[in-house]
């Protein structure tokens, strides 16, 4: 536990989570590409350093950026992690990408002696926040022992589901029914209150009955109130994972109807705009084609996080 610890990418989940590592007392050094993000960690005892490949004396280096190509970036690219002498041990990744991806990525990194680990999350930073976080791991089963105490000061539950790249498709199927959930809860809350029931109301019944979700649960003081800029997660990202559920259902042969009609939504959604916005800005689309004027309820309801 006393191993030199790397992290790279500090946006709304990154950020979250290494602050949990350096609040249990970990040894971490850290970078991001806009390095404004980076200086606040000092004050939980984060090392913070001007360059990626830095962090390549690291024992263990987490990862957390956006794409396939932004891992490849920084682990390969110019200045990346592994392009120097000095290599790290460890990669633990847990951005949300493809099983092909990350196949390449492991190949690339076991071929230099690197070992590798896929840890994608469920949750989203608040969720991070509050130490809720569900963290799914694959890779070899020894690597996950060692690493399971620094994924546990992150979460509050972690699993190994096996070999390789299988936690891939563990997110990638998650996130699935992520876009499949939101669209319908939209669906069905425009429903209900085009037809005269509170939303608030409504959600809270939902929440309250046998279809209530932790997920239900923490999107209903947005839902209700409308504020879509305090973006948890991006529509350009939900269409990502969409579109990563479908590449999978192509490849393995599962016919998806209702994640292929949600893709298309997301879809829509994402040419409109809405770059800088949360993805639950779906409900104000879904009620503009139902021709329902929405306002915000200015609500105070639990987000059943805090
Ligand atoms: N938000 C969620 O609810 C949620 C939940 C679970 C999983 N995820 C997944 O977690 C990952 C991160 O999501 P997020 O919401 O934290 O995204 P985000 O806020 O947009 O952060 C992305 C991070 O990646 C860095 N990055 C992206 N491209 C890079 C590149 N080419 N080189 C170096 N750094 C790069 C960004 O650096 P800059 O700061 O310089 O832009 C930033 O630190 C994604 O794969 C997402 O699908 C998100």
């Amino acid at each position: 536990m006393s191993q030199k610890l790397g992290w790279i990418g500090l946006g709304r989940m990154g950020e979250a989570m290494v602050t949990k590592l350096l609040k249990a007392g970990h040894n971490v050094h850290v970078w991001n590409r806009t390095a404004s993000k980076a200086a606040h960690l000092a004050e939980y005892g984060a090392k913070i350093e001007a360059h990626k490949i830095d962090l390549a004396s690291c024992d263990v280096v987490f990862t957390m950026v956006s794409t396939t190509d932004d891992l490849k970036e920084v682990l390969f690219g110019t200045g990346g992690l592994v392009t120097g002498s000095a290599k790290p041990q460890v990669v633990v990744d847990s951005s949300s990408i493809s099983q092909e991806g990350s196949a390449e990525i492991r190949a690339q990194l076991e071929g230099m002696g690197i070992a590798y680990l896929c840890t994608p999350v469920s949750g989203n930073a608040k969720v991070a926040k509050a130490g809720k976080l569900l963290v799914v791991a694959s890779g070899p089963k020894k690597l996950y022992e060692m690493v399971e105490p620094y994924l546990q000061a992150m979460s509050r539950k972690v699993m190994w589901v096996g070999e390789g790249e299988l936690a891939r498709i563990w997110k990638i199927a998650h996130n699935t029914m992520f876009g499949v959930v939101i669209q319908n809860l939209c669906e069905i809350t425009v429903l209900a209150e085009k037809a005269g029931i509170p939303r608030h109301v409504f959600l809270e019944s939902i929440n309250d009955s046998v279809l209530g979700s932790m997920y239900t649960r923490y999107k209903t003081p947005m839902l209700s109130n409308l504020t879509f800029d305090q973006v948890t997660f991006t529509p350009q990202l939900l269409l990502k994972d969409m579109d990563l559920g479908m590449g999978a259902a192509k490849a393995y042969g599962v016919p998806m109807p209702a994640a292929a009609a949600t893709r298309e939504s997301v879809a829509r959604m994402v040419g409109h705009g809405h770059d800088h916005i949360d993805f639950a800005v779906l409900l104000a689309e879904t009620a503009r084609d139902a021709g329902l004027e929405l306002k915000s309820e200015n609500v105070t309801i639990s987000d059943g996080l805090t």
